[in-house]
């Protein structure tokens, strides 16, 4: 009966062909680690955002009247709000943290080099598309830290040299922050913004299944097939693979309930404490910061204090901040070393790797902290620190000395 009506839908739609090429056959290279379970984390932790995301719309307003009430108003009054929104909340966090380590391992495992240039440059956008969708969803609760996050960042686009100033009022919306700003906001983050992000993220494994998964050792595991042109080195998805993702997937549901029943604010990091008072117009918060995920780019912005000519310093370290997010993309075609995996680059290209990630850390440390002229003269060291290890990367990758990389993946 079940082949029968298998066999009435292939006929018709390419189900276990696509099931198969996917899934469950599609082949996995031996040997991947740690670093290559953020990937099917992001997807989890995408289905619970899409999921409490949509209770959370259930009983949210937004509008200026009634936005920061309506949150009080699922956390205290409808029943389990305050579990949905945590969700959402940790949800946000972990996203940003799965994100970063997911980009980590593709540059440790040169995962970007060819042929996999357009699956890197896809899954950049799923990080631009993921950070306008956290700073969107930031200012929906309508809090003080809400408001003034929204001003802050708005208010760079108003730096740019001529048009600025009419930029920001038609992306305002208004010659303020308003209700009209939140009510365009919000549409972004339920509508357009969770769309794009399901579609690229679609698109990005499409792409991974084309082109098939890198490993720890950059083998090219095509070079070595069986009689049916299967990847000697590789395994089936199912139930391999699939094994692997449920057990990860355990482990991560486990500190993520755990956050949401013991830690859920954080410490000040997953929600902030001055995201409980409502937003205020005229108060200006001591001390704005942005949501963790930000900082290391905030400081980047902050490290800029110099006019350049016309050029305002606001102006600069918009460009700088941008700037940093940007370069990444160009990455496949920064690299020209012969070899993907660090395992078999030179020491060149592991200093680097290190600068950028003490620069990561260390930036991500100065944006939340007040500026002053050291920790200023600091962000400044550490944003050219972070630079270096993409402008500088065509020579450091070129000139070094690189292992011989070996034919078969063994394992240890
Ligand atoms: C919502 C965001 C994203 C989701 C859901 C996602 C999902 C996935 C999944 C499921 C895989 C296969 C499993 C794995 O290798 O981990 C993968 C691989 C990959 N992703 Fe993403 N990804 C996202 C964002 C990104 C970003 C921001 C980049 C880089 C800028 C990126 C680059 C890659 C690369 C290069 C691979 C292949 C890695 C390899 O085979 O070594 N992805 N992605």
């Amino acid at each position: 009966m079940f082949t029968k009506l298998l066999n009435w839908v292939d006929d018709r739609f390419p189900f276990t062909d696509t099931w198969e090429r996917h899934l469950s056959k599609y082949p996995a290279p031996i040997g991947q680690n740690f670093w290559y379970l953020a990937g099917v984390l992001m997807v989890v932790v995408l289905v619970i955002q899409l999921i409490s995301g949509i209770w959370l719309l259930m009983s949210y307003e937004a509008t200026v009247e009634e936005a920061f009430a309506s949150i009080q108003y699922i956390m205290r009054d409808v029943d389990y709000g305050w579990i949905i929104r945590y969700m959402h909340t940790t949800g946000s966090s972990m996203f940003f943290l799965l994100i970063y380590l997911h980009m980590f391992r593709g540059l440790l495992y040169g995962s970007y080099q060819k042929p996999r240039e357009l699956l890197w440059i896809l899954g950049w956008f799923t990080y631009i598309i993921l950070v306008a969708e956290g700073f969107t969803g930031y200012v929906l609760p309508w809090g003080q830290m809400s408001f003034w996050a929204a001003q802050v960042i708005m208010s760079l686009f108003g730096s740019i040299p001529f048009i600025g100033e009419e930029l920001l009022t038609w992306i305002r919306g208004d010659y303020m922050i308003s209700g009209i700003t939140l009510g365009r906001l919000f549409a972004f983050h339920v509508v357009l913004l969770p769309l794009a992000l399901i579609a690229v993220v679609f698109v990005h494994i499409i792409a991974l299944h084309e082109v098939g998964s890198n490993n720890p050792e950059g083998i090219d595991v095509k070079k070595h097939v069986d009689e049916d042109g299967v990847p000697l080195d590789t395994v089936p998805f199912f139930p391999y693979d699939v094994m692997k993702d449920i057990f990860a997937i355990g482990v991560f549901l486990i500190i993520f309930c755990f956050i949401i029943f013991f830690f859920p604010d954080g410490g000040g990091y997953l929600i902030e404490y001055v995201n409980y008072e409502e937003a205020n117009n005229l108060i200006t918060p001591e001390h704005i910061v942005p949501a963790w995920y930000y900082t290391p780019y905030y400081a980047m912005l902050r490290a800029i204090t110099f006019p350049i000519g016309p050029l305002t310093a606001k102006f600069l370290g918009f460009v700088i901040m941008t700037a940093g997010m940007v370069i990444i993309a160009f990455v496949p075609w920064l690299d020209r070393s012969p070899v993907k995996s660090i395992r078999y680059k030179g020491m060149y290209s592991k200093l680097a790797l290190c600068g950028l990630v003490v620069s990561f850390f260390v930036l991500g440390y100065l944006g939340m902290i007040r500026p002053n002229p050291l920790r200023t003269a600091l962000a400044q060291v550490f944003t050219a620190l972070y630079f270096a290890y993409f402008l500088l990367m065509p020579f450091y990758t070129k000139y070094e000395k690189c292992k011989t990389v070996p034919d078969r993946i063994k394992l240890q």
